[in-house]
């Protein structure tokens, strides 16, 4: 089988973005503190946002040195998106995620300055009878890769991607896509039972094509989050080392 690791210049420690889904700012910053050097990425998402403290911790996270994804997966009329996305252009944010057809993609990839913009695919919470009940009549992982080339033509970046569907990306879209997979549960990690359904350990991730994993309670749910970050980290230096 086909080994699609990531060739891509992208610093190995860089590679690892912890989901910090977490009910306050205080509760954010004391996560940060705890996780010091074993992470240098985070994905910021709606909880956070309704923190009210979101550019608080997105400024923190900066001045530490961090990199940031702005995971609110924007979604109205082409022009709001642009105005969203320009807002975004003096956080110095790398990722931002978007939703939407073809005019809302590319308002987003118009106005996204030094950001990278990540479409939205079809989410994976839905499967083909949801889809047919929005009234989609077709194949979900043939319009995965339509979307995920659309994105691209469109000047968008990359894409969410179960780490499943990741290999399907990666043989059939141009290598330039970038691919970030959630959903990972570390083989040796029991503390997380729970909703993800189509997960992979963080080898598979990487070896089906993955840019970067999105981590988040194989880490926050750990009596230890450091030493967890830390682990996922040797076993993601250990994939890359070769
Ligand atoms: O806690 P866990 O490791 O499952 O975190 C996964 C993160 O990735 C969450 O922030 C979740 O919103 C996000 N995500 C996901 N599946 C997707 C897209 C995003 O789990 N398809």
């Amino acid at each position: 089988m086909n080994n699609f690791l990531s060739t891509k210049n992208i610093p190995v420690r860089e590679r690892l973005i912890f989901a910090m889904d977490l009910p306050s700012v205080a509760a954010a910053e004391e996560m940060i503190d705890r996780l010091g050097d074993s992470v240098l990425f985070y994905k910021l998402g709606l909880q956070m946002f309704m923190t009210g403290g979101y550019f608080q911790l997105v400024e923190k996270l900066q001045k530490l040195g961090k990199k940031i994804f702005v995971d609110l997966k924007f979604f109205d009329v082409p022009e709001t998106v642009k105005n969203a996305v320009e807002q975004l252009q003096s956080r110095g944010v790398t990722f931002a995620t978007v939703h939407g057809n073809d005019d809302i993609m590319r308002a987003a990839a118009a106005a996204k300055g030094s950001t990278k913009i990540l479409a939205v695919t079809v989410l994976t919470s839905l499967d083909k009878g949801d889809m047919e009940d929005l009234g989609f009549k077709c194949d979900v992982a043939e319009l995965v890769l339509s979307r995920a080339r659309r994105a691209l033509a469109l000047g968008c970046d990359g894409v969410i991607s179960s780490g499943l569907e990741a290999r399907k990306l990666r043989e059939g879209v141009d290598d330039k896509l970038i691919v970030i997979t959630p959903g990972i549960r570390p083989a040796s990690n029991t503390a997380v039972k729970d909703d993800q359904k189509r997960v992979v350990t963080v080898q598979d991730a990487f070896i089906n094509g993955a840019d970067y994993i999105v981590v988040g309670r194989p880490i926050r749910a750990a009596a230890d989050p450091k030493a967890a970050a830390e682990e996922i980290q040797r076993q993601i230096a250990e994939v890359f080392k070769q």
